[in-house]
């Protein structure tokens, strides 16, 4: 390496989505475990308010802790001069003065969940900046934050997923077919009765369901509901996070997980051994507290599960990052239902990298340990023309 330019990685966090705390505590592990020899990393945030900033990237000050605040990209910024990607480089501007270039940016690692981060946005504008970065594409992203499309391209492809039901922001403003609109009903409506036909649509899920934005999480704005009574509040608190709502079937069974990654060298993608999530017992679910703050959430790695099931993981993870065409990461969630049968939930392009996710544990536990893995992410980007 002497002599020779490190590459230079942008690890940029925060974001304005509400996993931004979560996207922190990613960029800390992240930040702790990536080769300083190899690598000179620039710790870039985004602010809350979308303003991309220069930060000290100081994993302590990142961390997710349940005592603790939430960490933010506040807290380690170390100047409110705005950065912006410019042709393959990152710019600052403070006010009053020339805008002064940060050199070249070899890759930006996009450690972003949720909206504006996950979704496509940012890796629009990276492509629109002549930036290289890594993970997912502009379609990818968007197909995998939308749990709609994400559902529909993965029953084209023949990947088994739940029952469900969208529920629309015209028809449920559209009131219940039973004199004037219920809702709003500031736009233009579906005509009276949409909410009812959803709702009756709903009730034939059987209960309980859960409600979720589609594009969300970390299991904000999810709820459980075990009957007709508490749905509306549901689908209002999921509509405060997407006009679009989603309203699954429960599934009775054990949640597993499977991480993927790019195959190496233009091959098939590679799935890691699966794990279990074993929740906390005092959550409902895999909610945020369950997720990130208490210490009785698990994961069990292999996930204890028949070979035969596991493999079956394996192979439909695989798939499922093909469906959307994804690159670089992922991860892949299913449920083991009691009956035996496997069935995707959803696909992550951006996956927690909390040293309470899934993924780095389960590369860990498949003999990738977290520098190296970071070392394959970094590398699979460096090898694509944008
Ligand atoms: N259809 C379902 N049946 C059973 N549990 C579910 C279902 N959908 C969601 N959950 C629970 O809610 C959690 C979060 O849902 P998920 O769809 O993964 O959203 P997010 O994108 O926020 O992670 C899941 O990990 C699981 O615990
Ligand atoms: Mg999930």
């Amino acid at each position: 390496m002497q002599g020779q330019r490190k590459i230079r990685v942008a690890v940029v966090f925060g974001g304005r989505s509400t996993e931004h705390a979560v996207s922190c505590a990613s960029a800390g592990l992240v930040l702790s475990a990536i080769d300083p020899e190899r690598y000179e990393v620039l710790p870039i945030g985004i602010a809350t308010d979308g303003r991309w900033v220069l930060t000290s990237g100081d994993p302590a000050r990142l961390a997710l802790s349940a005592s603790g605040s939430l960490p933010s990209v506040e807290s380690v910024a170390v100047s409110g001069a705005e950065i912006v990607p410019r042709g393959g480089s990152l710019q600052v501007a403070a006010p009053g003065e020339v805008p002064r270039s940060l050199g070249e940016v070899d890759v930006v690692l996009p450690l972003l969940h949720g909206t504006y981060g996950e979704d496509g946005t940012l890796q629009g504008l990276l492509e629109m900046t002549g930036t290289r970065y890594a993970g997912a594409g502009v379609f990818a992203s968007a197909a995998g934050m939308d749990k709609e499309y994400m559902k529909l391209i993965m029953s084209a492809r023949g990947l088994p997923v739940g029952r469900y039901v969208v529920v629309r922001d015209r028809d449920w403003r559209s009131g219940l077919g039973a004199g004037p609109c219920a809702g709003p009903c500031a736009g233009p409506c579906a005509g009276p009765g949409e909410r009812k036909r959803i709702l009756d649509e709903i009730a034939e899920l059987g209960w309980p369901v859960f409600v979720k934005p589609a594009r969300g999480g970390s299991s904000i704005g999810i709820s459980r509901v075990v009957s007709l009574d508490g749905l509306e509040e549901a689908i209002e608190a999921a509509r405060e996070h997407d006009l679009k709502v989603l309203v699954e079937a429960a599934v009775d069974g054990m949640e597993v997980e499977c991480a993927v990654l790019e195959g190496l060298d233009g091959g098939p993608p590679e799935a890691s051994v699966p794990g279990q999530v074993v929740v906390d017992e005092r959550s409902p679910f895999y909610d945020f507290q369950a997720k990130y703050l208490l210490s009785g959430t698990t994961m069990r790695i292999p996930a204890p599960i028949p070979a035969s099931a596991a493999a079956e993981v394996r192979r439909l993870a695989c798939a499922a990052f093909d469906a959307i065409s994804c690159e670089g990461l992922a991860r892949v969630d299913f449920f083991y239902t009691t009956a035996g049968t496997v069935l995707v939930n959803e696909i992550n392009t951006m996956p927690g990298m909390t040293p309470a996710s899934g993924f780095p544990m389960m590369w860990a536990a498949s003999g990738l340990p977290l520098p190296q893995l970071v070392d394959r992410i970094i590398q699979s980007a460096l090898r694509k023309q944008r």
